[in-house]
């Protein structure tokens, strides 16, 4: 049985009534998932303090490729560790794309969380236009494959997040989102037949109460990495409960 996960990208938004009213709002609901919430950094102490008693984990959204030292501005993963934080996402499309993050960057980062004791929750995905070129599977795999060859499978999810339906409202098709994550989880049966068939799959990419339930009915995802309605409560409460 593959863990269900709702994850929330707060991005670079939120605030502490957000922090208050969302952990009201799921200390009531009822997910059969395990939700996890990744606010900026500011947050994360807040948040792991009023989810303590709760089934709910906080995670960071990157951390530094340096363990400490003389590196302004970075976020080690042994600080997000021990702050709470069980899960860190990394490799996000913006990452790559605004800060300059390379699979081989990315790889080190997963292998440091890990070492942290952290879940790395790996983002792929290709862009609008290597999807017209027909690359997708080809993009997908090789944004695996740098981490795949050095990994701790019990410590990874991967979320798949077309770039052209982040933010976009043009979400992937379920069977768009379920060819890719299927050939994702053959690519890692070819590393490692045991862990491909328990790796939990996300699908991120204009994930919305309407369209969460048939997306996370496909075989093979696993749940979602969910973006702008993650700042909604009743939006996000609406997708996590999406999750059967
Ligand atoms: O990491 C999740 C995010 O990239 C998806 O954003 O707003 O399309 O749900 P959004």
């Amino acid at each position: 049985m593959r863990q269900s996960l709702v994850i929330a990208n707060w991005k670079l938004n939120g605030n502490l009534k957000l922090v208050d009213d969302m952990v009201s709002a799921l200390a009531s609901a009822r997910c059969s998932a395990d939700v996890v919430i990744c606010p900026p950094a500011p947050y994360l102490a807040a948040l792991e303090t009023a989810t303590q008693r709760l089934n709910i984990e906080v995670g960071g959204q990157n951390c530094s490729v340096y363990s400490s030292g003389a590196y302004t501005g970075e976020i080690a993963a042994e600080m997000l560790a021990e702050v709470g934080c069980k899960y860190v996402l990394l490799g996000h499309s913006e990452r790559r794309a605004l800060f300059a993050e390379d699979d081989m960057l990315i790889a080190k980062k997963v292998q440091l969380a890990q070492q942290a004791g952290l879940t790395a929750v790996l983002c792929v995905g290709e862009t609008l236009q290597q999807r017209e070129a027909g690359k997708t599977l080809d993009v997908v795999k090789a944004q695996l494959s740098e981490v795949l060859n050095d990994v701790d499978f019990n410590r990874l999810v991967v979320a798949y997040e077309p770039v052209w339906a982040i933010g976009t409202g043009e979400t992937a098709t379920p069977e768009q989102a379920q060819e890719v994550h299927a050939a994702i989880r053959q690519y890692v049966a070819t590393f490692n037949t045991d862990a491909a068939s328990k790796l939990a799959l996300l699908y991120g990419g204009s994930v919305k109460p309407e369209n969460a339930e048939i997306l996370f009915a496909q075989d093979d995802i696993d749940g979602g990495l969910i973006g702008g309605a993650s700042l909604n409560t009743d939006q996000f409460l609406a997708i996590c409960s999406a999750v059967k």
